[in-house]
């Protein structure tokens, strides 16, 4: 018997390759390759998703000769879809076009199942698109008095058939509408399938007749102690579609976490308090960003958060009164894989729910997003995480092993507790520089690119004015201060005489600095207290006293690059943190902001859920660091109250900067920062 005639198909960019029988649909020579590519019709015609563009011509490095005639001609189908909606020129479908010589066929990124999605900056990981709800289009076989079954088991046996998808499991609210949508469709339906987890099966979340052209969502949600951040995804293309973020209104109960805890052992029914409002305010939240994004907000079919320990606790209804005190045992640390509606979270009524899991008691799923979307695990050189926020979570590590620990900054670096601090909005000052001879201050603010002292900048914030300062900007303005000589190691003020400036002046018992005096025209004066001093001191020496810890577990006394996270880490400028004792003493080009890590790493669980294994699996080998029990990190607090440090030196800091020998601490009744950071109270975020 003669041999059937086989063609060599090679596919690009995977470079696989194979021999088919002339006739053979590209997209059946791909799916028999393992060539990634996508099909939501199964070869239909209808869904667009197999568009491939066959190359022409010699190909000497595949040692190929293509043919203008190596793939079938030009079908009605693929006429009627371009006609309809258009194909790039040059593009077939993988489902119609047939092998009929050797080809070369490009998979566009587009075409792909497991497409990289597009993230801003070169980050520590690509996303490659998994999610756990894919649709899917099936042709269902009529009911037959003969061989009675039911319309579900009719088109689970579709699934079984057409797609391979065994043991569907379907919820009551998709018996309530199935035959209808069967009959709808004329036995043509597409089904939203979630691919199961853990000992789930997989279960039909949705059912459209006929071939369904929209999309299905997921939201990345950044549960955070004063923000929560939510980016609402097409799950189809792996794209942010909108974004949004509002307070949490749990502020109302206490700024930081253990004034939460606080508040539910001292009220009763405290705890489900704050569990009704947080999850109002998702709900208000994914309302917004559905109508914003144009979309039903009951096509968003799955969820992930991240948030801290507390925040994970009083989210899902478990009251926090452990994580107040030693041991800070949680709950349970492992993911939750949850119906979104168990959350009351109002979505898809079979929408579900994915929370990172723990590290530690203080080390919630927020910072395993931040180990998630940064890899420290997978870094060949040592690398610090620090997530700035108001706890600050920090990671230490690399391919070797990987350390975590948060530590309580406060709300200092958000612009709060500070006398002229502010959100970061239009209208703060968000850079500084001090002259260090006339001791005089310039600065932007938000919303315009001017500095204070070049033209056009009273008219470019003519809309805005100047309002306060924001986090990054205190951090910029301390530091420069202490640059100029305005402020000493210890973190005082010094006296105009002192410092040779009138702008410090004697507020009460100590002096302050004046930026800006708005007051003539209305607005505010803004002027850097000793108190904003200290505050930030707390704020800094927890940060860098949580990183030098980690660096003490890991047997080191410098870091080879620094990650700044956190949407307010992405502002700061790593030199100012540096001068103020903020991070370990880092080559500066070492030091990099990665925007909101924990939030992208919401994203990466979202949108690939091998990435929740991943995630599941490392965590579980990251050493856990409970600064509250270490006395080093006491030691290391104090000595990081100084700017920058009374006790680390800071040499490449030091090659960059001269930090003035200055100590306006005279004696007198005035107390000194250090005095004064040492007495009070350590803010705590147990
Ligand atoms: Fe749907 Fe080709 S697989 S159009």
């Amino acid at each position: 018997m003669a041999s059937e005639v086989t063609h060599l198909v090679i596919f690009t960019p995977s470079g696989k390759r194979g021999r088919f029988p002339t006739g053979t649909p590209v997209l059946t020579a791909a799916r028999q390759l393992g060539v990634d590519l996508d099909s939501v019709c199964g070869g239909r015609g209808i869904c667009s998703r197999c568009q491939i563009t066959p190359s022409f011509g010699e190909f000497s490095k595949h040692g190929v000769v293509v043919k203008p005639d190596a793939l079938s001609e030009w079908n009605a189908v693929e006429e009627r879809y371009k006609s309809k909606r258009g194909l790039i020129e040059g593009r077939r479908l993988g489902c119609q076009a047939t092998v009929q010589g050797d080809v070369v066929i490009d998979v566009p990124p587009e075409s792909q199942v497991h497409r990289q999605v597009v993230r801003k900056r070169a980050e520590a990981r690509e996303i490659v698109l998994n999610t756990s709800t894919k649709l899917y289009y099936v042709e269902v076989e009529e009911p037959d008095m003969h061989e009675p079954s039911g319309d579900l088991e009719r088109l689970c046996k579709a699934l079984d058939e057409q797609w391979n998808i065994k043991g569907l499991h379907a919820d009551l609210n998709v018996l309530s509408y199935l035959q209808k949508t069967l009959r709808k469709g004329e036995w043509k339906v597409t089904c939203a399938i979630h691919s199961g987890s853990g000992l789930r099966p997989p279960s039909i979340m949705n059912v459209w007749p006929g071939y369904y052209e929209g999309s299905i969502y997921g939201l990345a949600v950044d549960l955070g102690s004063t923000t929560i951040a939510a980016h609402l995804c097409d799950l189809q293309s792996g794209e942010v579609i909108a974004s949004s973020g509002v307070m949490n209104p749990q502020i109302r109960f206490g700024e930081d976490l253990m004034s939460r805890v606080s508040y539910s052992m001292m009220n009763p029914g405290g705890a489900a308090e704050m569990t009704r409002v947080v999850r109002e305010a998702m709900n208000a939240l994914f309302t917004q960003i559905a109508t914003e994004a144009g979309i039903d907000k009951h096509l968003i079919v799955d969820t992930v958060f991240v948030c801290n320990p507390v925040m994970h606790h009083l989210f899902i209804g478990v009251d926090p009164y452990e994580l107040g005190q030693a041991p800070f045992a949680l709950a349970t640390s492992n993911s939750l894989s949850l119906e979104a509606s168990a959350l009351e979270l109002d979505l898809h009524p079979l929408a579900r729910t994915y929370i990172l899991p723990c590290i530690a008691g203080h080390v919630g799923a927020d910072a395993a997003a931040v180990a998630l979307s940064e890899a420290p695990n997978l870094s060949e050189d040592l690398v610090l995480v620090v997530d700035v926020g108001t706890n600050a979570e920090i990671l230490l590590g690399n391919k070797e092993k990987v350390l975590a620990c948060s530590s309580p900054t406060g709300p200092a670096f958000e612009g709060a507790q500070i006398s002229s601090g502010q959100r970061a909005a239009p209208g703060a000052i968000e850079r500084v520089e001090v002259d260090p001879v006339t001791k005089d201050p310039r600065f932007k603010v938000i919303g315009s690119d001017l500095w204070s002292d070049e033209e056009g900048f009273s008219e470019a914030i003519g809309k805005t004015g100047i309002t306060g300062i924001c986090g990054s900007g205190i951090i910029e303005l301390v530091a420069e201060m202490r640059l100029a000589g305005i402020v000493d190691g210890p973190g005082l003020i010094g006296s105009p005489d002192q410092t040779g400036t009138d702008r410090c002046f004697l507020d009460g018992r100590t002096y302050s600095y004046l930026v800006w005096d708005g007051t003539a025209t209305g607005g505010p004066k803004i002027t850097v207290t000793n108190r904003d001093i200290r505050e930030i001191q707390m704020a800094k020496a927890a940060l860098y006293s949580g990183a030098r810890l980690l660096m003490d577990k890991f047997g080191v006394e410098t870091v080879d690059r620094i990650v700044l996270a956190g949407a307010f880490g992405a502002h700061i400028s790593p030199k100012h943190a540096m001068v103020l004792g903020m991070i370990p003493d880092c080559k500066l080009e070492k030091v990099t902001s990665a925007g909101n890590a924990a939030g992208t790493g919401a994203r990466i669980a979202l949108l690939n859920t091998d990435a929740r294994r991943e995630i599941e699996r490392v965590v579980k080998d990251i050493h856990k660091i409970e600064t509250a029990i270490e006395p080093r990190f006491q030691e290391h607090f104090i000595n990081a109250s100084n700017i920058p440090n009374s006790v680390e030196p800071f040499p490449i800091l030091e090659s960059i900067v001269t930090l003035p020998d200055v100590n306006f601490n005279t004696g007198g009744d005035r107390e000194s920062g250090a005095e004064g950071g040492g007495r009070r109270r350590r803010r705590s975020a147990r």
